[in-house]
C-alpha cells in the first residue's frame, strides 16, 4: 500500500526521493508526488498514475532542495487523481505532510476546521491532519513538533507521517502507529521510509519507529520520544538486506525471479533449523515454547491471502502428524467474531509482509483472550513479528512481486518443520517418519530446480490458454489449498475469473460450468486419494473439459487421460505442496506476461494490506 520516502542532508533529495518512490512501487500505488523546499518555498508535485508520470511533470522544475519527501498513495479516501494525492500542504502552505494509513475521526476534525476557516482541496483524511496540527500550532502557539504530538493524541486511527516546514528545511518530523517506518542513519543524512528498500543502497544503519514514537531530525541529530516528549534512546539496527536482493537481477520481472530463487529461499528458511543426517530439527524462536504446543488443545492458525493458504496446508500437516485439531480464519472474519479462544490455545498467525492490518487486529484480539501467539513472517522486524510472543522467521528475502510466490513455499516449509517439531515432541511421530521427513525435506531445493528447468513446457501450456476466460482448479488434500493458490495466483496477475475447489466439490454445483471451453487444473499427484481424483478427472473429461494434470514423474495412468500434463518429481505426500505449486505460479505467470499485463504491479492490489 502507500509508500513514504523522505531525506534530509547534504545531497540533492529528489533523485534519492523519486529512487526511493520506484523502489517501493511493488507495495501498489495509483498516484505519486514529492515536496522540496526551493529558495525559503515549499512546492509540492503530485500526479495520479507511475512515477514516471511525476518524473515528467518534474521536468525543468528547481531540485536542488536538500530536504524532500515523496509518497505513492493506494486511494482509500477520495479517487485516485492528482488532487488527493500526497503530499498535502497546509491552509498556509507553509507546512506538508505524507501519510500512510487511515485516520478514522477525520470527519469530526475536518467539519470542526471548517467552522475556523479551513479550506481543503482534496478528499483526503490525511488533508485534514495536517490542517489540524496547523491549527493547533497557531492557537497554542506551541512549536511545530509539540503541535505534532498534541494533535497525534487526538486522532484515532493508524497512521505512519512524516512532515515538512518551509521556515526549517534541516528539519523532519515523523510518527508511527500501526504503520511502519524506518529512519535510516547516513552520514550526516538521514532517511526515512515504509520500509528498507529505499534506504539500504545508501546506508545499513536503521531505526525502526515504534508506534506512538515521533522521531524529529533536526540540523543533522535524531532524537526520538514519545507522544508525552518522553526521549527515547533509538535503537540502531544493521540491515542484512542486500541491494541485489531487491533488484531484477537480469529477470524480466521480480516475479520470475522470485519464482526462480525457491531453490535457495527454501534451503535458507531450512537452514540452521533441521539437519537430516543428524536427525536434529530445532526451530530457535520457539524453543521455550515447544511444550506449550505440544500440549495445546487447538491451534488456530490466522492469516489472508496466500499466507491463508499456507495456514490450510498447516491444517492438514498438523493434524496429520500431530494429532492436534486446528481451524483457519481468515484474520478479517475472526477479528469481528467474538471467537471463543483461550489460554490452552496456540495461535499462529501467518504473513510475509508482518504488516497486513486484519492479521494484526486478529492477533490483538486472541492477546486480550490470553492465548499465546506465534508468528511466521518473512520481513524481519515487522509489526505482526512484534506483536507475537514468539515465531520463526520464513527467512524468504524480501518479496517484491506482488503475487506471493517464495513467501508461499518458505511458509510451508517453516509450518511443515514446526509440525514435524511438535509431533517428535509429543512422541506421536515414529522415528523412521521423522528421519524420512528430514531426509525429504532435503531433497526439495533440488526437486524444485528440477521444476523450474521445466519452465518452457508449462510456458507452452500457457500459450494455448493465454485467452481462456474462466479456469477451474481442483486438488484433494494437502493439494487442495495449492488449488486455492493456483487459481489467486492466476486471477490476481492475468485478470482471468479462476476458481480452487476440493475435487470432489465438483459434482455439488461447479461442475455445471464444465464444457469444451473450461480449462481444469488439477493436482493429482501420487498419494492417498489418487484413484479418486482419478475419478474426478474422468467426470471432468467426460463433459468434454480441457485438463491440465499435475502428476507425479512416471504416472502412466493419467497422461493418457488428460489432454496436458505436467510432471513434479515423486516427494513424500506430506511435502507435495511445496512442489505442486511450482507450476502453477509459473503457468499464471506465463499467461499474464503474454496477455500482456503488468505482472509485478497487478491493478488493484497492494503487497502489504494495512488497512482493513
Ligand atoms: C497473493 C498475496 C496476498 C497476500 C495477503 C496477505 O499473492 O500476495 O493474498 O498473501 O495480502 O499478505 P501477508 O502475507 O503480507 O500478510
Amino acid at each position: 500500500m502507500c509508500g513514504i520516502v523522505a531525506y534530509v542532508g547534504g545531497q540533492p533529495a529528489y533523485p534519492i526521493v523519486v529512487k526511493g518512490l520506484k523502489r517501493l512501487e511493488y507495495r501498489g500505488y495509483d498516484s505519486s508526488g514529492v515536496a522540496l523546499v526551493d529558495n525559503g518555498q515549499l512546492n509540492i508535485y503530485k500526479k495520479k498514475g507511475k512515477v514516471t508520470e511525476l518524473e515528467n511533470l518534474m521536468e525543468g522544475k528547481d531540485k536542488s532542495s536538500t530536504v524532500g519527501m515523496g509518497h505513492t498513495r493506494w486511494a482509500t479516501h477520495g479517487e485516485p487523481n492528482d488532487r488527493n494525492a500526497h503530499p498535502h500542504p497546509s491552509n498556509d502552505h507553509s507546512i506538508a505532510i505524507i501519510h500512510n494509513g487511515i485516520i478514522e475521526n477525520y470527519a469530526s476534525i475536518r467539519q470542526n476546521l471548517l467552522g475556523k476557516g479551513h479550506q481543503f482541496v482534496s478528499d483526503t483524511d490525511t488533508e485534514v491532519l495536517i490542517h489540524f496540527i496547523e491549527e493547533i500550532r497557531r492557537e497554542t502557539g506551541q512549536s511545530l513538533e509539540a503541535s505534532v504530538r498534541i494533535a497525534l493524541k487526538e486522532v484515532v486511527g493508524a497512521y505512519a507521517i512524516v512532515i515538512m516546514d518551509q521556515e526549517n528545511p534541516t528539519q523532519l518530523i515523523a510518527a508511527r502507529k500501526g504503520s511502519p517506518l524506518v529512519i535510516g542513519i547516513g552520514k550526516d543524512e538521514f532517511f526515512f521510509a515504509s520500509d528498507a528498500t529505499p534506504i539500504v543502497e545508501y546506508t545499513k544503519e536503521v531505526v525502526y519507529l515504534d508506534d506512538y514514537q515521533v522521531a524529529v531530525v533536526s540540523h543533522g541529530e535524531l532524537t526520538i520520544s514519545d507522544l508525552d516528549n518522553l526521549p527515547a534512546i533509538p535503537y540502531i539496527q544493521t540491515l542484512e538486506l542486500e541491494l541485489e536482493a531487491i533488484e531484477k537481477g537480469g529477470y524480466d520481472h521480480f516475479m520470475l525471479k522470485e519464482i526462480f530463487e525457491q531453490p535457495r529461499s527454501i534451503a535458507d528458511s531450512m537452514r540452521g533449523r533441521s539437519n537430516a543426517s543428524e536427525g536434529t530439527l530445532q526451530l530457535g524462536g520457539l524453543n521455550h515454547y515447544m511444550d506449550k504446543l505440544a500440549q495445546a488443545e487447538r491451534i488456530v492458525i490466522v492469516a489472508c491471502g496466500t499466507s491463508w493458504h499456507a495456514g490450510l496446508v498447516a491444517e492438514y500437516l498438523f493434524e496429520e502428524l500431530a494429532r492436534i485439531n486446528v481451524e483457519v480464519e481468515y484474520a478479517s472474519e475472526f477479528r469481528y467474531r467474538n471467537p471463543v479462544i483461550g489460554e490452552n490455545d496456540v495461535v499462529i498467525a501467518i504473513s510475509q509482509s508482518g504488516e497486513t492490518a486484519d492479521t494484526l487486529a486478529a492477533i490483538e484480539i486472541a492477546k486480550q483472550k490470553g492465548a499465546t501467539i506465534f508468528g511466521v513472517c518473512n520481513v524481519v522486524g515487522s509489526s505482526i513479528a512484534r506483536a507475537t510472543h514468539a515465531g520463526a522467521y520464513t527467512h524468504a528475502g524480501p518479496e517484491i512481486g506482488v503475487a506471493s510466490t517464495k513467501a508461499f513455499t518458505a511458509q510451508v516449509t517453516v509450518l511443515t518443520q514446526i509440525a514435524i517439531a511438535v509431533a517428535k515432541r509429543k512422541g506421536v511421530l515414529q522415528e523412521n517418519i521423522y528421519r524420512q521427513l528430514l531426509i525429504e525435506l532435503e531433497t526439495i531445493p533440488e526437486k524444485v530446480q528440477q521444476l523450474l528447468e521445466n519452465a518452457d513446457k508449462v510456458k507452452e501450456i500457457a500459450f494455448i490458454f493465454t485467452y481462456a476466460r474462466n479456469f477451474i482448479y481442483l486438488g484433494r488434500g494437502l493439494n487442495f489449498p495449492v488449488a486455492l493458490e493456483g487459481a489467486l495466483k492466476l486471477k490476481e496477475i492475468s485478470y482471468i475469473h479462476a476458481e480452487g475447489y476440493p475435487a470432489a466439490e465438483m459434482k455439488h454445483g461447479p461442475i455445471a460450468l464444465i464444457d469444451e471451453d473450461m480449462p481444469v487444473v488439477f493436482l493429482a499427484t501420487k498419494d492417498g486419494s489418487y484413484d479418486k481424483i482419478v475419478s474426478n478427472i474422468q467426470e471432468v473429461k467426460a463433459r468434454k473439459g480441457r485438463v491440465i494434470a499435475i502428476v507425479t514423474e512416471g504416472d502412466e495412468l493419467i497422461p493418457g487421460m488428460v489432454d496436458f500434463v505436467i510432471e513434479v518429481p515423486p516427494v513424500h505426500e506430506i511435502l507435495v505442496p511445496l512442489l505442486s505449486v511450482i507450476p502453477l505460479q509459473l503457468l499464471s505467470y506465463y499467461i499474464a506476461v503474454m496477455r500482456g499485463r503488468n505482472v509485478d504491479q497487478p491493478r488493484n492490489l497492494a503487497k502489504s494490506v494495512t488497512v482493513e
